[in-house]
């Protein structure tokens, strides 16, 4: 099968009209009769939790901001009843820039040449832990490119020395692909969660997205594997990435149901300056927000955080996320010396309530909200498999 080109793909979708309106819908004239048929599938996904591939297509390629507001209430009602008012927080530590692959959109990509790397030592890495537990969090989530120096033993240490000095939180990891037995030794020495996006479920747009050398199915096999190691695993995808139609994104929910993860993040494909896509549009907010709802009704114990991602193409996108239904937000504790080089997109969002050192004032906007914000681990109410 030829390989789409980006710039044909992406002419497809979001149509041009989709991403040049503020709220990224299709204002159709025809939007009321579209918004009113299309109600009965928002109703079928809230009773039998799920949708054909062609019902998904139609319901996203259909959309309408009635629709859409009317999803949301409904969405915010499912995580209501599986979470109550509850939004935790995870202090996120970008501990390495360094990273082996090329994933094309991504610009911490290897042959970004002009990326400025850096690595935090597991000194640092502790220190951040012992900042974030003083703010109140009780979940450290470690993310890194797939960069070599961290070999398994090092992340192992680490994760040792973290559970030692914290047994009272959670641990979760966003490391990339490993082995089986890699996965089965930072499980024995820890960790508790990993997260580890599926990009895409469609082979085809997966090669679009990606070099020859990484696999879709390999990324896959790493997603059951580490369910079966017993643990939390969060998976999830890019919304608008170039190529991405309507269909993709449905193939997208249809894997997310198969695979039943206990979190779920998507944000917004964000362009960077230094990648091939560097003109590409990028994802809209609205369509993030649409499937952050149509999530919570396929998958209502799920997880699910307002992205940073989101955050970044929308001023608003934290807590339009959470009435989308969400209920997860990731402070960023890596140190500042680091955390403009943890540069995935343009324009990522780092500081403001996106940074640690505004929790209090973040803690104090959900409230104001009618949220509450536990100071608890915020396990998933998704069933561990027993290993
Ligand atoms: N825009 C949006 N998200 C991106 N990611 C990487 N590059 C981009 C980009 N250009 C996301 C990927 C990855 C996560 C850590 O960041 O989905 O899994």
């Amino acid at each position: 099968m030829p390989t789409p080109q980006p710039a044909d793909a992406a002419s497809t979708f979001p149509p041009p009209a989709v991403v040049e309106q503020r709220d990224g819908l299709d204002r159709a004239p025809h939007e009321t009769a579209r918004g009113v048929d299309l109600w009965r599938f928002v109703k079928k996904l809230q009773t039998g939790r799920t949708l054909s591939e062609d019902e998904w297509t139609a319901l996203i390629e259909g959309r309408t901001p009635d629709l859409a507001d009317r999803l949301f209430a409904q969405a915010r009602a499912a995580r209501d009843e599986a979470y109550g008012r509850a939004v935790y927080l995870r202090g996120l530590i970008e501990l390495t820039n360094f990273c082996k692959n090329d994933c094309l959109y991504c610009g911490i990509r290897k042959s970004n040449r002009q990326a400025r790397r850096y690595r935090m030592s597991v000194d640092e890495v502790l220190a951040c832990c012992t900042q974030g537990y003083a703010q109140g969090l009780r979940t450290f989530v470690l993310q890194g490119g797939e960069d070599p120096w961290f070999a398994q033993d090092k992340i192992v240490a680490m994760v040792r020395s973290i559970r030692r000095q914290h047994p009272d939180c959670a641990i979760t990891l966003s490391l990339g692909e490993w082995p089986h037995d890699a996965y089965a030794a930072f499980r024995a020495a820890g960790a508790d969660r990993f997260l580890l996006r599926h990009e895409t479920a469609d082979d085809g747009h997966y090669a679009m997205l990606h070099p020859t050398s990484m696999s879709p199915d390999r990324r896959k096999t790493c997603l059951f594997d580490l369910r079966r190691l017993g643990y939390q695993v969060g998976s999830g995808f890019m919304v608008g990435s170039p190529g991405q139609t309507a269909r993709h994104l449905a193939r997208d929910l249809a894997f997310l149901k198969e695979l039943n993860p206990h979190m779920i993040g998507i944000g917004p494909f964000v362009p960077h300056r230094h990648t091939a896509f560097r003109d590409e549009p990028a994802g809209s907010a609205d369509l993030t927000l649409f499937l952050i709802g149509c999530l919570r009704l396929m998958l209502p114990r799920a997880l699910i955080p307002a992205t940073t991602a989101l955050n970044s193409v929308d001023a608003q996108g934290r807590m339009r996320g959470l009435a989308a239904g969400a209920n997860v937000l990731m402070p960023n504790l890596t140190p500042p010396q680091y955390r403009g080089s943890y540069d995935l997109y343009n324009g990522k969002a780092t500081s403001g309530l996106e940074g640690v050192e505004n929790i209090a004032r973040l803690r104090r906007q959900l409230e104001e909200a009618g949220y509450q914000v536990p100071l608890a681990r915020g396990d998933s109410a998704v069933a561990v498999e027993r290993a």
